[in-house]
This record gives structure tokens, C-alpha cells and sequence, in this order.
């Protein structure tokens, strides 16, 4: 499918329908939202507490590209390519590390944690050490998340910064640390599971747990019960704002790639936990569990940063191929907090452990029937209209809208 085809392609796409099987199956488009999509826009890496003391790093690959994520003397974490400048060689080759500096394994270049190239043995005397070094991507830390963006020139991160920066700062997500993660294969294309989690028509079917805690992810509630809701949410919403919590707003539009706002939670319930207890100590410097549910979005990678006032759930995805597509879930809770005595692990994972299980499981069976050669694009229902959104998201920028 070349770049003609491809406008073509968008072209034949009837609005408010899902797409044609072509953009979940074909190799030639998924090099293009490679291209178009994922090196061009921000994407959610993980939490820079992986990485705590000058010298740690980890491995972060998208498709063929591997960086390094590396903090460096200055604490500042820098991502830079995985890729020596001698003959190209991978540098470092295992999932993570330390070290004082990075010495690639093949002829022993070493560099600097800042990438410049510190010393090339036995190459001579006028050579200039210079132009050799590992030229860092943009990379950014909020709040303890880090961002990449592999773009020349990047799209604009000044309004999530703020946006995170004036939701979480209560949180202190900078202060917390990776309490549990877990790593998936999920055997469906990438869209499917942005489209997946810009829904909740599937919620009342599949997740029983989650409409248990979040009650108004349910489209089944009586008028009376609805508006019971609405009032609650409308009057923790401004007593959130009364003791300085921000409630947030920002919704995504075709051209807004992120959204953040607090909600309320089930009456009684302060924790996203199975019974809305809570799972860990209060996160910085709350005072109050009562400070409801934050969930935060960002296209084209980050599905969920989502949390309250004990512990946040990041859910981000990495595609590998039209067919699969990496996913990894970080559960965090303060920096201080001992396993054992301040958290279980078991109760702390649990709710957000069997959600992103049911919603992998919905993409697979969702993946496996676009498939087919039965499939052709269906309608979206009006609960779905995130979805559509996203999806003209998605069609705007293969076509550099
Ligand atoms: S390829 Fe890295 S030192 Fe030769
Ligand atoms: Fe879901």
C-alpha cells in the first residue's frame, strides 16, 4: 500500500464506521503509523523511579529503534540511541542496568551517561572524539512519568506538561515508586485498543468490577440514579477545588492529543480498589482519602494514567506488528511505603489486574474478527463517539492533516 493508496484508502472510510481491515492488518500501514503517528507524537515510557541513582537504566524499543533511558550524573534522564557511533553496534543489551558509563560490547567504546563519546581505544591520536557521541532524543520527565518523542522538532508538550503537573501535583507522582508491573502480548493491532479504551459501551458487559467502583461507566443507570451521581460528582467537584485539589477538564479533540479530570467514585468508596478501601498510604501530601479518581489519557500510547489518593495504574502500549502490540502496566504508590506493611500487592493490583485482563481479551476476540474475511467496517454506537474521534485523530495524521 503506498502513499497514494493510502489517501485513497481514507478516502473509501465511511464516517462514524470503523475502519476497513486494510489499517488493522497491513504491514505497509503499520510502517506508516510508525512513521506518522508514533515517531512523530509523545509517548508515555515509563516511570523515571525505575531509573532512581545516576547510571541506572532500561531499554525502551519501538520496532526496529532501541534507546537508552539513562539518568545521568546531572539526575537528568536522557534517551539516547541504543546504536554506537563506531560500527553500530547495540550498546546496551540487556532489559536494564548500571553503570558509571555506557561501554559498547564490541570494541569497547565508552560514553559518557550524557552520550558524548569519552574514549575510543586504540584509534589514533588525531582523531576527534567529538561529532561521535549518542545524540540524545527529546525526552521529558512529569510528575515522575517520562516522555519520549522521537521527532525532529516535537509536537508541543508545554500543555500536558501542565496539565499533569496541575492535576497530580497534590499526588506527587514525582515521589512515588513502581510497586508492581506487569508486562503483556496482546495479539491485536494498536488502534484497536485505543479504540477499545475510548469506549465504555463494552463496560456493563465486561467489567463488573470496575462499574462496582465506578458506578457512572455504567449506561444502564435509572434517570434517578444518574442524576444521584451527577449531584455527588457536581458537589466533590467543588469541594475538591475548595481545599485545592484541580478537578482538571481538558477533554481530546481532533487536535487535543490528551485528557485529564478528577471524578467521583462510588458513595463511600476512596480507593480504585475492589471495595474502595484503601490499598496504600496516602499519596503526597494529601490529607484527606476522599480526593476521588484522576484518570489522564494521551494519544497515540498512553491508555490510562489513572489513580486516587493512595496509588496511580499507568497502562501504556508499544506496537510490534500489525497483529500484536506490547503493553505494560506500572502500579505506583508512595516512594516510602514498605510491601507487607503499607500494601499488599495482591490487593493493590487486583482491580486494575482483572480489568486490563478483560480488556485485552475483548481486543483479541475483537482483533480475531477483523481478521477474518467476513469482517467489514461496522457502525459506531453514540457511546462510542470517543472512539470515532480518536479514529479521525488517527486518519488526520496518515493523511498530514
Ligand atoms: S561498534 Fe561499538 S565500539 Fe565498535
Ligand atoms: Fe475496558
Amino acid at each position: 500500500v503506498v502513499e497514494t493508496t493510502i489517501q485513497e484508502l481514507v478516502s473509501t472510510r465511511r464516517k462514524g464506521w470503523t475502519l476497513p481491515q486494510v489499517f488493522y492488518t497491513d504491514p505497509e500501514i503499520f510502517e506508516a503509523d510508525l512513521e506518522k503517528v508514533f515517531r512523530r507524537y509523545w509517548l508515555m515510557i515509563g516511570h523515571a523511579s525505575r531509573i532512581p541513582k545516576p547510571g541506572d537504566w532500561f531499554v525502551y524499543r519501538l520496532a526496529q529503534d532501541s534507546y537508552i533511558i539513562v539518568r545521568g550524573k546531572d539526575g537528568v534522564v536522557r534517551a539516547l540511541p541504543n546504536s554506537c557511533t563506531h560500527r553500530g553496534s547495540a550498546i546496551c543489551i540487556t532489559p536494564e542496568g548500571h553503570g558509571a558509563q555506557l561501554v559498547c560490547p564490541y570494541h569497547q567504546w565508552v560514553f559518557d551517561l550524557d552520550g558524548t563519546l569519552k574514549a575510543a581505544r586504540l584509534m589514533p591520536p588525531e582523531f576527534d572524539k567529538s561529532p561521535f557521541g549518542l545524540k540524545p532524543a527529546h525526552c521529558r520527565v512529569v510528575q515522575g512519568c517520562i516522555f519520549l518523542s522521537l521527532a525532529e522538532s516535537p509536537p508541543d508538550f508545554e500543555p500536558v506538561a501542565r496539565d499533569l503537573q496541575d492535576i497530580l501535583a497534590a499526588h506527587e507522582l514525582d515521589r512515588t515508586k513502581v510497586a508492581f508491573s506487569r508486562e503483556y502480548e496482546i495479539k491485536a493491532n494498536w488502534k484497536l485498543i485505543f479504540e477499545n479504551f475510548r469506549e465504555c459501551y463494552h463496560c456493563d458487559g465486561n467489567h463488573p468490577e470496575l462499574v462496582n467502583t465506578i458506578p457512572w461507566l455504567s449506561l444502564h443507570l435509572s434517570k434517578e440514579r444518574q442524576a444521584e451521581l451527577d449531584a455527588l460528582n457536581d458537589s466533590k467537584r467543588q469541594h475538591w477545588e475548595r481545599i485545592g485539589l484541580s478537578v482538571g477538564g481538558t477533554a481530546m479533540t481532533r487536535q487535543v492529543c490528551h485528557l485529564s479530570y478528577r471524578f467521583v467514585m462510588r458513595e463511600g468508596f476512596v480507593s480504585a480498589s475492589m471495595d474502595g478501601k484503601p490499598v496504600a498510604p496516602l499519596l503526597g501530601r494529601l490529607k484527606d482519602p476522599d480526593a476521588g479518581g484522576v484518570t489522564i489519557q494521551m494519544y497515540p500510547n498512553c491508555l490510562v494514567l489513572d489513580g486516587c489518593s493512595d496509588h496511580f495504574v499507568a497502562s501504556y502500549i508499544t506496537p510490534v506488528s500489525p497483529t500484536l502490540c506490547h503493553a505494560r502496566v506500572d502500579w505506583l504508590v508512595r516512594e516510602d511505603a514498605v510491601e507487607g506493611k503499607d500494601y499488599q500487592i495482591d490487593r493493590l493490583t487486583k482491580l486494575y489486574s482483572i480489568t486490563a485482563q478483560q480488556d485485552w481479551t475483548l481486543c483479541e476476540n475483537n482483533h480475531a474478527g477483523v481478521s477474518s474475511r467476513a469482517y467489514r467496517p461496522g457502525p459506531y454506537a453514540p457511546s462510542e463517539g470517543n472512539t470515532e474521534l480518536f479514529v479521525e485523530w488517527y486518519l488526520d495524521q496518515l493523511t498530514d492533516k
